[in-house]
């Protein structure tokens, strides 16, 4: 499979080109697009598409656009804006082989992940589409017993959304549907690595029946600090939510203080893995290559420290190791690929400098350890014994696959170790004993814990962290409280 992507010109409107996306030979997917930066596919380096390089006029322009649409949007009725969710949902299943395609194309995702993240970021708008009518205030007994008191929960406003590359789909979808479940309007920042997922999910929310100003998606590479200025002070952007890194997220909060915009943030993870003696190992393993390896270790969730009782520590490595040497990396169009590349060469240097740290810091290397000749953004599924605090993957997010053992000797220890970090996201651990399970899920210093499981995502679940893992929570019931403000109105006699 292929996408094809050609710019024609269309002068004299207020999009300049059209871009047009094909996989196989039906050309399914259109949509329409200012003039270009370039794409390249992960893999293979070759050109995917070009893309709108927008700047600092277009940021604004979108938000006015959003802010001039907010005005209608969010008189309309609750049940509409569940059907235009709704039905944004069934053109992403209709259209879901085309968009796990433009997924791979530009990410390098194998296209079976692809085709799930499909499936779960078209879940977040069926999520959304249900919540949209329920969004309930409260009645409260006023002090004043001849007073009445009611709250009313109303959209914040125009909202300032920015993604990342890992789940060009999902993160959109996870913070637009909640925002347009409210009654907001969005500009996205898509990311610059993968920008026409957004695209494309764009154009399938204008034939959802999405109004016009609704939603705005801005593309940019080298303007991406500039944009992302004008999105985090404008005055007309009264949210911001963002999910990236940490150093990102500290940068954007500050420049968001100038207007006090109400945030979510949901930035870096270092989970704990924990493999207590009394686990069943096989459900561990499991966990752990569902966890760490997804997206070849490019998610905030991914298991970054996997921490093994001293008395099953040298069974549960050679379960690893023998796990990974089925893995088969290389381009995501693969028939056999399991794994894909990395984003792009800085990534791939992270990893490099993470494995050689605690190598050199007395890490024993099992498996990988090193860069593939497939391509620049190729390293290899990699597994680390003998891993002591002091080394970097103690202390910073790999963002790649890399699996880093260490031993622990009692369930103390192991919690201090997982807590031991600036970071909490997810965190997640394995054992069989139930009161075990209780006291190590509530002393986790994270925002989501999977007890004798490693893949925790579900549009159902409040996702999230503490520490400086952000605040906020995307997806579930909670989801909505990010777009929403409370108003109390009190009614004298
Ligand atoms: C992320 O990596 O930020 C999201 C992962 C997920 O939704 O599972």
């Amino acid at each position: 499979m292929s996408v094809e992507i050609g710019l024609e010109q269309n002068p004299g409107d207020a999009f300049r080109s059209t871009v047009r996306l094909s996989s196989g030979d039906s050309p399914r997917l259109e949509f329409q697009t200012y003039t270009a930066y370039l794409r390249t596919n992960p893999s293979t380096l070759a050109e995917v598409g070009r893309c709108p390089e927008f700047d600092e006029e277009d940021a604004e322009a979108a938000i006015l656009a959003a802010h001039t649409a907010l005005a209608t949007f969010r008189t309309v009725p609750p049940r509409q804006r569940s059907r235009i969710l709704r039905s944004w949902h069934d053109l992403m299943m209709e259209n879901i082989e085309d968009l796990a395609c433009i997924i791979t194309s530009e990410n390098g995702k194998p296209l079976a992940d692809s085709t799930t993240e499909v499936k779960y970021a078209a879940s977040f708008l069926e999520w959304f589409s249900e919540e949209a009518p329920r969004i309930y205030g409260d009645t409260i007994q006023a002090s004043n017993p001849s007073c009445r008191l009611i709250t009313l929960r109303e959209p914040v406003g125009v909202c300032g959304l920015i993604v990342p590359w890992n789940f060009p789909a999902a993160m959109i979808t996870r913070k637009v549907g909640p925002a347009l479940a409210a009654g907001c309007t969005v500009v996205v920042k898509a990311p610059a690595e993968a920008p026409l997922t957004a695209l494309a999910l764009a154009e399938l929310a204008h034939r959802a029946g999405v109004p016009k100003g609704v939603v705005n998606i801005i593309t940019a590479s080298e303007n991406t600090v500039a944009v992302g200025r004008v999105l985090t002070t404008h005055p007309m952007i009264k949210k911001v939510s963002f999910t990236g890194s940490t150093a990102v997220g500290k940068l954007l909060m500050k420049q968001c203080s100038s207007t006090l915009k109400k945030l979510s943030f949901e930035l870096g993870g270092n989970a704990p893995f924990i493999v207590f003696e009394d686990a069943d190992l096989d459900v561990a393993l499991r966990g752990l290559i569902a966890s760490k390896f997804r997206t070849s270790g490019q998610t905030c969730v991914c298991a970054n420290r996997i921490l093994v009782h001293r008395s099953v520590y040298d069974r549960f490595i050679e379960l690893v190791v023998d796990a990974v040497k089925t893995f088969e990396v290389g381009d995501g169009f693969g028939d056999k690929t399991t794994h894909g590349p990395l984003i792009h060469q800085r990534a791939v240097q992270r990893v490099d400098d993470h494995v050689k740290d605690a190598v050199s810091k007395g890490a024993r290397l099992l498996h990988g350890g090193q860069r593939l000749p497939l391509g620049p953004n190729f390293f290899d599924i990699t597994v680390l014994a003998d891993m002591t605090p002091g080394m970097r993957i103690c202390h910073e997010e790999t963002f790649g696959p890399v699996a880093a053992l260490f031993p622990f000797d009692t369930e103390q220890e192991a919690i201090d170790l997982a807590n031991d970090c600036e970071v909490g996201l997810a965190g997640y651990f394995f054992s069989k004993d139930a009161s075990r399970c209780w006291r190590v899920a509530e002393a986790l210093e994270v925002g989501m814990v999977g007890v004798n499981i490693g893949a925790i995502s579900d549009p159902v679940a409040p996702f999230g962290g503490i520490k400086q893992s952000g605040f906020g929570r995307e997806g579930s019931k909670y989801g909505i409280d990010e777009f929403v403000t409370t108003k109390m109105v009190m009614t004298g006699i």
